[in-house]
């Protein structure tokens, strides 16, 4: 396969000694590292898992340089936790670190979920399926929610001759194709018990915790400062209470929701600006979201009611 030919060849001179500082810096993994600390907020378990995977790699292509290994890693993985804990962010951060170490030929990601992968009708799941594998080739195949491919309630679903191709892949292609199964995690487990051909062929389970409301709030004032805004110190206090409301609420989605809420906060920012037309404004008050903007939400005014987007 392509990915172990860049990994080293037998018919190069055995290597005994290998600099590991150089080895590590050659692959430039270290920014990659540093980025994704500093770009995501908490995810400190996620983090060291990446971290020692990332370390179990770089070893695995000094053991290939030196003619050690035996076989491939199983690089296969699950990612399981709440809606908008950050498992597809860091589905694509994980296919630059597998690219940068050569375990995937290209390292791009290719998003799923049950649809794109089976058919509606009979002869028509296996061609999906097929086709989706070859653009997902040489980097990560991405299944989201992948316990809806499993419908033991339907007697000749479709969904399970897509398990059948998938599994045969992940084991035959395992040196070309990262496969990374999503979900929320109680539903994966038993996913897992019904399925236990995909359990063995997994690698690495990684969990995704809940954020705290603190870490909520650093992830709100980051994303703001990415799009140039930024809470007045009552607008802050306000969308504190805010996470403290929604939180409990159903629908909730973590870092999606903040990221909706602070979508339809800067909407009542605007009508704000715009409320009053006869004036100059400054950078300042453009730039600037008011406790106004925040108390508006519906969360505030009909606690009961679910806001328009999760
Ligand atoms: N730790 C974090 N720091 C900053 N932003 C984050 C973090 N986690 C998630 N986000 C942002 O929140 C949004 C949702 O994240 P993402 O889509 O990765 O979650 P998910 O777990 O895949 O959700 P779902 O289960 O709903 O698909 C994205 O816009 C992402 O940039
Ligand atoms: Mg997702």
């Amino acid at each position: 396969m392509e990915a172990a030919a860049q990994l080293g060849s037998a018919d190069t001179a055995p290597i005994d000694a290998i600099d590991l500082r150089r080895e590590f810096e050659d692959v430039e993994i270290a920014p990659v590292l540093a980025q994704l600390d500093r770009e995501l907020v908490g995810l400190a378990p996620v983090k060291t898992r990446i971290r020692e995977i990332a370390s179990l790699l770089l070893v695995e292509r000094i053991r290939q340089k030196m003619g050690l290994a035996t076989t491939f890693p199983t690089l296969h993985m699950s990612f399981t936790g709440n809606p908008g804990t950050g498992k597809t962010t860091v589905a694509l951060r994980m296919a630059g670190i597998l690219h940068r170490l050569g375990f995937v030929r290209r390292g791009h990601v290719i998003s799923v979920t049950r649809d794109d992968l089976v058919g509606q009708y009979i002869g028509h799941t296996a061609p999906k399926t097929k086709e989706v594998l070859k653009k997902a080739m040489g980097g990560v195949l991405f299944i989201d929610e992948a316990y809806y491919l499993y419908r033991p309630e339907n007697e000749r679903d479709y969904g399970q001759e897509a398990i059948e191709i998938l599994l045969q892949i992940m084991e035959q292609q395992r040196e070309d194709l990262v496969v990374i199964l999503a979900g929320y995690g109680d539903r994966m487990e038993k996913f897992f018990q019904s399925n236990p051909g995909f359990r063995s062929r997994i690698g690495h389970h990684i969990d995704f915790p809940d954020y705290s409301s603190g870490e909520l709030l650093t992830i709100a004032e980051l994303m703001l400062e990415e799009q140039n805004y930024r809470f007045t110190p009552e607008a802050r206090a306000a969308f504190e209470r805010y996470i403290a409301v929604r939180r409990m609420q159903p629908l909730f989605s973590n870092a999606r929701s903040i990221r909706n809420a602070l979508d339809r906060i800067r909407l009542r920012q605007a009508n704000r600006l715009v409320s009053r037309l006869d004036r100059v404004l400054t950078a300042a008050e453009v730039t600037s979201i008011e406790a106004a903007d925040v108390l508006a939400s519906r969360v505030f005014t009909r606690p009961e009611a679910v806001e328009m987007q999760p």
